[in-house]
């Protein structure tokens, strides 16, 4: 019953010209479950065919008009029919016979008279195999789609992300391109043979030496390696950055018998990149020349301490040099030091200017000036942290300084070079209410803080400047 089941819906055609053994097998097979379609002769059997498609086709060799083999071979010419089994069933017993019923496209072959078992038998395994077979041949095609999909949309990928592989077979010497190396090196692939020397040809000759030493002592040390170089162009000679990725297939012996890397046309990174540095450079330069104007108007307000944040500026650039501090962060300094008293803008500049000791109400209006210049910066959106060091140049190590009391580590590095080169400069230069100290006393008075008040570095940094460099300072006042 179960087998009848699974049967139900499978079509079989049989051919036979004697109407006794079409009843017989039709019996036979309907009996299991199939559906049965008969036919007399070979010429209504491909009638017959032209609209059903059977699951197995039953065929007798020996019929008037047309024999089996020939029937089989029409049938085996029609796409919709090719993979369909036919299994011969004959009472022909010559082994010539059976070599013909396979060649003309057979699956198997019954001898008449036949057991009825043999038949059902061979049926069933014919009809699983075909099945069987279908299966496989659809997963291999929807397979092979997927890949040739797959190696498409690589391919669109890498021709967008400008990104080409390549292969060297160091036992033959070989190189292989993809399409996109070819493109990245302005090269078709019809003209040239890939090859490392005709590569290293193509490579910037600023970069050729290493380009090669990379190579080599990458295959030497048996290790992947990663680089950017130039290239130039072969049919426009433009010059074009790359990067290149590589690793080696190392074999049994431990050699290293191919390299396989990637390399990648970034020229619009590196262009974009340098854009974007001068761009900053740009910006950089015309903050800087903005805040020297506006130091500049304060000094005309206050003639008295004219040139001050520019000899601070001066002072505190040479000791953030001589503390090896980074490009950058000199910049910072610079700009910082610079502008430190704008605050200065919000006093009255009788309290500035005006000779004599100071009220203690006045100096507390004095030293409200970090807090009013770091008010005035604190919404610029510089590169560097301006309206803290403004705001924190009078602060001192042990929280003795103004206006927040900070501490030690509190306090930026920045400020704390402002601080000394401050002090410096103001205890050197005449002022109102008293002549110049002489840079001696200026100097005794950091060493004397140094570690306390001010910072250590910074403070032995300015020293060294005087004492060893001979620093001429403060040429501009
Ligand atoms: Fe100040």
């Amino acid at each position: 019953m179960k087998e009848e089941q699974n049967n139900r819906g499978l079509k079989i055609l049989i051919v036979d010209d004697v109407a006794d053994n079409l009843s017989v097998l039709s019996s036979l097979l309907q009996a299991e479950g199939f559906r049965v379609f008969a036919a007399i002769s070979g010429n209504l059997a491909l009638q017959a065919l032209d609209t059903l498609v059977p699951d197995l086709i039953l065929l007798d060799i020996v019929m008037p008009e047309m024999n089996g083999f020939e029937i089989c071979a029409r049938i085996k010419e029609r796409e919709s029919l090719r993979n369909i089994p036919v299994i011969f069933i004959s009472a022909l017993d010559d082994p010539q016979d059976k070599v013909k019923a396979f060649s003309s496209g057979g699956v198997d072959y019954i001898g008449k008279p036949f057991q009825k078992e043999e038949v059902l038998a061979r049926v069933k395994t014919h009809i699983e195999l075909a099945g069987a077979r279908d299966k496989l041949e659809t997963l291999v095609e929807s397979r092979t789609h997927e890949l040739l999909e797959n190696q498409k949309r690589l391919k669109k990928t890498q021709q967008l992300a400008r990104l080409g592989s390549w292969e060297l077979d160091l036992v033959n010497g070989t190189l292989y391109w993809s399409d996109e190396v070819f493109n990245i090196f302005g090269l078709k692939p019809s003209e040239f043979v890939p090859g490392f020397e005709a590569f290293l040809e193509r490579v910037h000759p600023e970069d050729r030496e290493s380009v090669k030493m990379t190579y080599l002592t990458a295959v030497k040390d048996k290790l992947a390696y990663d680089l950017v170089h130039r290239i130039v162009r072969n049919d426009n000679d433009d010059i074009q950055y790359v990067h290149e990725l590589a690793d080696h297939v190392i074999n049994e012996d431990g050699e290293v018998i191919r390299s396989i890397g990637t390399v990648q046309d970034i020229t619009n990174l590196v262009t974009l990149d340098k854009e974007r540095q001068h761009y900053l450079e740009k910006f950089k330069n015309s903050l800087e020349k903005t805040v020297i104007v506006v130091s500049a108007t304060l000094e005309k307000r206050d003639p008295y301490t004219a040139g001050h944040q520019r000899n601070v500026s001066e002072l505190a650039v040479s000791i953030a040099k001589e503390l090896n501090l980074s490009d950058d962060t000199i910049s910072g300094i610079r700009l910082g030091s610079i502008i430190h008293d704008i605050g200065k803008i919000n006093i009255p500049s009788e309290i500035l200017t005006r000779p004599g000791k100071l009220s203690d109400l006045e100096f507390e209006m004095i030293k409200t000036h970090p807090l009013h210049g770091s008010e005035i910066l604190k919404d610029v959106e510089f590169p560097w942290p301006i309206a803290e060091m403004v705001l924190q140049h009078h602060e001192r190590l042990d929280g003795s300084g103004y206006p927040n009391s900070l501490k030690g580590d509190e306090i930026l590095l920045e400020a704390k070079i402002i601080a000394v080169a401050d002090v410096v400069e103001a205890m050197s230069s005449h002022r109102p209410y008293r002549p110049s100290l002489g840079i001696e006393v200026a100097l005794k008075e950091i060493e004397a803080g140094s570690g306390r008040l001010f910072d250590e570095k910074a403070v032995s940094a300015c020293i060294n400047l005087f004492r060893e460099k001979d620093f001429k300072p403060f040429a501009s006042s």
